[in-house]
């Protein structure tokens, strides 16, 4: 296994390199603007396979495949309808995944048997460059073990995947730290499935109507339209409890009240001055917290705490993408008032 430093620059032969690995059916973990995925050619149903182990993933949960260019999208998938044109004329490249009818040289692994496919162009310039030059198409999960919070920083990625892939790109941290908004369109309504950085309100904006699924805050169980939804997903080990209070001085008694000096506090400022084990400030815009959040959840199992007390942020906008990752860090463990 090789770690590459691309952090200043990309290399070019290493670029060739990782290319030759992909062809062959390696994989390789590389970043993307919202967090590291862990990649193999998606035509390889094999090299699929090894992702799915390498993760330790349920394999009824399928994996987005990644594309260079709008362009591409009709060799792999099929454009039904004109919103789905829209969202990918207003969305592409972005953080946006929109699920479309798969077509037959995606092998049914990649889709766990379903006959669509998730279909995202990432905007970041690695992988937007191992992408074209390589002409694979890149089936590519988070990369991060199977109910893990998802990596977003190079030293997370290294602790759980060395020795376990062929090559591990550094690229720094991720930019935005959530993964992608993932939509498929029903009955003529784009439908969030998993909410992320392109906002409902991004949505609504650009179509006129957006529906965001009934299943995104709730404990779901056998089918459902984006099984990623049903697993237990970005769980640190230590037991933890999310709380979002609107009034401030009522959310600073309920931390005082429930801290201990085992207690990790994960939130913005207003926390910082509570007693406990370690505060870890998650900074206080939504986008300091989307970007944090991932690495922040790993680190609070770090100092061995016996519970991890979370501040939750308003559903709205990124809102929403924070607080169903954070819900599900929680195992649904979360007050609201
Ligand atoms: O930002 C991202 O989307 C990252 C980067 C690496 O691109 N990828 C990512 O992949 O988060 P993953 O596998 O961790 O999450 C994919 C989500 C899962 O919830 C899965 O169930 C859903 O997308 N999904 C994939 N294909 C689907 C399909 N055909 N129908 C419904 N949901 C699908
Ligand atoms: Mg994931």
């Amino acid at each position: 296994m090789k770690i590459l430093n691309w952090k200043e620059k990309i290399n070019v032969h290493e670029l060739d390199e990782v290319n030759k690995c992909l062809k062959s059916g390696g994989l390789v973990i590389f970043p993307t603007e919202t967090v590291y995925g862990l990649g193999a050619d998606a035509r390889n149903s094999e090299a699929v396979n090894n992702i799915f182990k390498a993760k330790g993933r349920a394999n009824d949960n399928p994996l987005i495949v990644h594309l260079d260019s709008k362009s591409n999208i009709s060799k792999y998938a099929e454009i039904t309808n004109e919103i789905e044109e829209k969202l990918i004329d207003a969305f592409m490249p972005g953080p946006f995944t929109i699920i479309l009818k798969k077509k037959d040289n995606i092998p049914s692994n990649v889709s766990a048997g379903l006959d669509t496919v998730g279909i995202r162009i990432p905007s970041n310039e690695i992988a937007n460059t191992i992408l074209y030059t390589s002409g694979i198409p890149i089936a590519a999960p988070s990369a991060n073990v199977s109910g893990r919070p998802s990596g977003t920083n190079i030293d997370d990625i290294i602790q759980e995947f060395d020795g376990k892939v062929d090559y591990i790109i550094d690229g720094d941290n991720t930019d935005i730290g959530l993964e992608s908004t993932v939509v498929k369109v029903i009955d003529n309504t784009p439908t969030i499935l998993r909410p992320g950085f392109i906002t409902a309100e991004d949505i609504m904006e650009v179509i006129g109507t957006v529906k965001v699924s009934d299943n995104i805050f709730k404990k779901v169980d056998g089918p459902v339209e984006s099984p990623g939804m049903k697993y237990k997903h970005y769980a640190p080990e230590a037991k933890c409890e999310l709380i979002y209070i609107h009034i401030e001085n009522d959310l600073v008694n309920y931390f005082k009240e429930k801290s201990t000096n085992n207690t990790v506090i994960i939130g913005s400022s207003k926390l910082k001055d509570i007693p406990c084990k370690k505060f870890l400030n998650y900074g206080d815009s939504l986008i300091s917290i989307a970007h944090n959040i991932f690495k922040l959840l790993r680190l609070a199992d770090t100092y061995h705490p016996d519970l991890i007390l979370i501040e939750g942020v308003s559903k709205e906008g990124l809102g929403l993408a924070i607080m169903n990752r954070l819900i599900r860090a929680c195992s649904h463990n979360y007050i609201e008032r």
